[in-house]
């Protein structure tokens, strides 16, 4: 285990009644029927695990892979001076989770010498032209890695990209070495990619067959890039390993991720509370709380029950960063409808502090900050702001780490991954699929006049509605 880096916590009193001003849940309940309802899930899901349906439980046991993704990394990092990776969804987010987490702030910025001789990390999710074009510009074609991620390899967003970066490095470095630029993360078998890698000897990575694209940041989706720009991947690996360990129980008082699901579908749908704010009071952990938003969403919001039963149900996840969005968001968090449960994520300590020294020692109104350090402030408006909360009656939960470090990121991707996979069970829908993107990609590619489509009709504007 990395020194100083236990697993996260959580701290919930503040979702309790008794604790939470005029409202909350039944302390009692907690070794009753809601300790019931978790065993239920955490069976539920044990089955599923049996049957090889989740294979992100799997990943941190994965050593022949986590080994071959550091080779990878070795052979490349030193011969590039910029990695790109393509890909979107769960195939980009965990990747600028990592970045967003682990590397220094401004990394790209930092010269060859700071950075280790180690590469830039860019991450091209959106197929948005002026970016697209504005990076381009900026790389040097025979000195850049493009790692394309997509398990389907069909994504079109992603290979969009991968046609114009291709056809960019023939055009500036000439057919034969254009194929050099290029390291395809994607399933072992099938695919688009897949076949491009066969036809033209791209290496490639695997996103094990089991692994859904929002449960792949501990496959070589996350972990290729990562390791690339010099992040510690086995301690992220080992930090998801201890909290698989931590989770195995069926017991809800010692299993955090059950604890965590089991609060926020109560939160959910017994308190009303439908959006659930993940509000990180660590800039380190802003792509952790984009990360989890795409997690929840997109294994949560559900039509249909695993029975079939139209349920259209699931919570609305938004992410919001502490302190900044005290001066956005909180006056309708604390006000507004009770309709919201916030988690905070803080951290006992910072990488780095910085101490606040007050020079104009004779202003009332600046005295009590100096003496103190940014963190001190930082982590005190965290928790000023979950007792206020709690003295309205509006729930909130706070998940701690010790510091934000390889071996706490890869407890939290686990804590909230297996966190969501309870919640469905326990919402008694499939978190492992997600049938609503289909529709809007299938009229895409109508639009788009891939073959075997039919063109949607999308009828324009009507002017009458115009303003
Ligand atoms: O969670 C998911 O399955 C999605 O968000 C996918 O990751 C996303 O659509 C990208 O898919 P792919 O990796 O196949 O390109």
């Amino acid at each position: 285990m990395t020194a100083g880096s236990r697993l996260p916590a959580i701290d919930f009193g503040n979702m309790i009644a008794g604790v939470l001003e005029g409202t909350g849940l039944d302390p009692l309940r907690w070794r009753g029927d809601l300790a019931e309802r978790f065993r239920d899930a955490h069976d539920e899901v044990e089955m599923r695990r049996e049957a090889g349906e989740t294979g992100f439980f799997d990943l941190p046991a994965d050593h022949l892979l986590a080994a071959a993704t550091l080779r990878m990394a070795d052979n490349f990092a030193r011969q590039c001076d910029a990695l790109v990776v393509i890909g979107i969804g769960g195939s980009a987010l965990g990747a600028a989770a990592l970045r967003n987490a682990l590397l220094p702030p401004l990394w790209n910025e930092l010269d060859d010498e700071a950075r280790g001789g180690l590469p830039d990390l860019h991450i091209l999710d959106n197929p948005d032209p002026d970016t697209v074009s504005g990076l381009l510009t900026r790389l040097d074609p025979a000195r850049t890695l493009f790692n394309v991620v997509s398990k389907s390899g069909t994504t079109a967003e992603t290979m969009a990209q991968f046609l114009v970066v291709w056809r960019w490095l023939e055009d500036t470095l000439g057919a034969e070495r254009a194929r050099d630029g290029f390291l395809f993360t994607t399933s072992p078998e099938r695919g688009t990619l897949r076949e491009l890698a066969t036809r033209y000897d791209v290496p490639t990575l695997p996103i094990p067959d089991a692994v859904g694209g929002r449960f792949s940041v501990l496959s070589p989706a996350g972990l290729f890039p990562a390791a690339a720009v010099g992040i510690d991947i086995e301690a992220v690996l080992a930090g998801a390993a201890a909290m698989l360990r931590r989770c195995a129980t069926p017991e809800l008082t010692a299993n955090p991720a059950g604890t965590l699901a089991t609060l926020l579908h109560a939160a959910d749908t017994e308190m009303g509370a439908s959006v659930q704010v993940f509000m990180p009071y660590a800039d380190r952990l802003g792509g952790f709380a984009y990360w989890v938003q795409q997690l929840w969403a997109e294994s949560l919001g559900k039509a249909l029950d695993r029975a079939g039963r139209r349920v259209e149900t699931g919570p609305t996840p938004v992410p919001a960063f502490g302190a900044a969005d005290q001066h956005s968001i909180l006056q309708l968090l604390m006000e507004g409808p009770r309709d919201k449960v916030v988690v905070f994520l803080g951290r006992g300590a910072p990488g780095a502090d910085v101490a606040i020294r007050n020079p104009f020692t004779d202003i009332p109104d600046l005295a009590y900050l100096g003496g103190h350090t940014l963190f001190g402030l930082l982590d005190r408006e965290r928790r000023a702001t979950a007792e206020a909360l709690r003295r309205e009656g509006r729930m909130n939960m706070t998940v701690t780490v010790d510091r934000v470090d390889a071996h706490s990121l890869g407890g939290l991707f686990m804590l909230f991954q297996i966190a969501v996979v309870y919640a469905g069970a326990l919402y008694g829908v499939d978190p492992l699929d997600q049938p609503g993107v289909e529709l809007g990609k299938v009229l895409t590619c109508g639009l788009m006049g891939r073959s075997g489509y039919e063109v949607p009709s999308i009828p324009p504007p009507d002017p009458r509605w115009r303003v």
